[in-house]
């Protein structure tokens, strides 16, 4: 048993906090947010994450979780002290490191005990060096024994939880042997494959995952775009490409593109440390362009669905969320695809099953509707944006009898296009072979 520290009550934070607790730890989570660590005291769950809830319950109650937003008290016997605030965009593409630089000196300020220091953020190759600088230097003659570990997180936001507790491999990165191999210790419960390396390269490790997974994306969507003009299945291509092993299926589902709080801003973020070394990351540029054209391409095939123009028309969309399971719209393609319907003059409207409050917040004049069929009601087309199990089977009858122009835009290639076809419906997939097949 441990006593951890986990700065940051976010995704990653949280989790790491709650699970490690699970395992029998003591932890203290802290946050800057106050109102967030009062109603996480009162067990108010900052986000929505499938079995988070009562996990905390469970721990609190078991006296190993402990929520504060003061630095001494979540550190005080700390041996682990886990880095998981927030790294986004800055200006320029590059990770916003003002978080870390935070997280760092607040425990140069208030340690007075041996640590290792763990960083989960996802952060700029060097980090860790740079993050030992800042309380080396906070420190200056009070000198401190403490060691910095780079344990990149994998988990998704949905199954997050899942994730963490049976994670695919451990990441650990340092120059101190001994306290990566302290950390893998936290870990070993898990009995997960662990890979000891070096500070860099673990960081390194984390952005190359990130930038591969999106490159898989945008490479199927670049495929899907070329089936649509060529009149092959996009769906059927992936499924024969990745029953060849070395391929696999893993993120070959062709879409709107990514989006979410990490591939966005960590390819942003590679290209950017690539460029600042005078490399030119030009696979990574045409993965973020690919991905933006996803988004423009829906909306210029949803115009030309519904006569040319957007103007006055009604656009219902489905899901708000980057993903399904998950309240996150950070970066989610919905609310590009809103911005450009609503730059042509369409008049959007929405549903999702959790992100409406974060929506409300980040785009206060939308339309959002309490399900599916307020959505559809008098819709010139409707837009699946993410693929939620409860939009997978709707009554599509009645969609089609409450629609002003019965068109659907299958975002997420969900819906059986046969069968939307025969009920009567203008239906457009994502690589389905569309164009050659509405021309026949
Ligand atoms: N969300 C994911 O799925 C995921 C997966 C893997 C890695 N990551 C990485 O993990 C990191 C955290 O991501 P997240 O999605 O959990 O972020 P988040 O925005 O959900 O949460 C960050 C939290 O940190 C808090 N915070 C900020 N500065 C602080 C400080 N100085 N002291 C204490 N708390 C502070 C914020 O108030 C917030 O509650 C990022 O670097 C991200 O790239 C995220």
């Amino acid at each position: 048993m441990s006593a951890i520290c986990v700065i940051g009550t976010g995704y990653v934070g949280l989790v790491t906090g709650v699970c490690f607790a699970d395992m029998g730890n003591t932890v203290h989570c802290l946050d800057i947010n106050q109102e967030r660590i009062i109603n996480l005291q009162k067990g108010i769950m900052p986000i929505y994450e499938p079995g988070l809830e009562e996990l905390v319950e469970r721990n609190v109650a078991a006296n190993r979780l402990f929520f504060t937003t003061d630095y001494s008290e979540a550190l005080h016997n700390a041996e682990f002290a886990f880095i998981a605030v927030g790294t986004p965009s800055g200006v320029d593409g590059e990770a916003d490191l003002s978080y870390v630089r935070d997280a760092a000196e607040k425990i140069a300020e208030v340690i007075d005990h041996p640590i290792i220091i763990v960083n989960k953020s996802t952060v700029p190759v060097g980090t860790g060096d740079w993050v030992a600088d800042i309380i080396r230097k906070k420190r200056g003659k009070n000198t401190l024994e403490y060691y910095v570990v780079s344990n990149p997180e994998f988990l998704r936001e949905g199954s997050a939880i899942h994730d963490f507790m049976q994670p695919d491999r451990v990441v650990l990165g340092s120059v101190h042997q001994k306290a990566a191999e302290a950390v893998a210790a936290l870990y070993q419960p898990l009995r997960a494959p662990t890979l000891i390396t070096d500070l860099r390269t673990a960081e390194m490790i984390k952005y190359a995952s990130n930038a591969f997974l999106a490159t898989r994306i945008s490479f199927i969507n670049e495929i899907a775009n070329i089936c649509d003009e060529l009149g092959a299945d996009v769906r059927e291509v992936a499924q024969g490409m990745g029953l060849d092993k070395r391929i696999g299926h893993a993120f070959l589902d062709a879409g709107l593109g990514w989006g979410g709080s990490c591939f966005p801003k960590d390819v942003k973020a590679l290209a950017h440390m690539a460029v600042l070394h005078g490399t030119h990351p030009q696979l990574l540029q045409a993965v973020m362009d690919i991905n933006r054209n996803q988004r423009r391409r829906v909306v210029m095939k949803l115009r030309n669905l519904v006569g040319g123009s957007l103007v006055d028309k009604t656009i219902g969309i489905l899901g708000l969320s980057f993903k399904p399971n998950t309240d996150d719209i950070r970066e989610a393609p919905a609310l590009e695809i809103i911005h450009l319907l609503r730059n042509e003059g369409g008049h959007v409207r929405a549903y999702d099953p959790q992100a409406m409050e974060n929506t409300s917040k980040a785009i206060p004049e939308l339309q959002l509707c309490t399900n599916p069929y307020e959505v559809a009601q008098d819709a010139d087309g409707l837009i699946l944006v993410t693929e939620w199990n409860e939009f997978k089977q709707l009554d599509f009858k009645r969609i089609y009898s409450i629609m002003r122009t019965p068109v659907l835009i299958d975002g997420r290639n969900q819906w059986d296009s046969q069968a939307m076809r025969k009920l009567g419906f203008t239906y457009f997939g994502i690589g389905q072979g569309n164009h050659v097949q509405a021309a026949e």
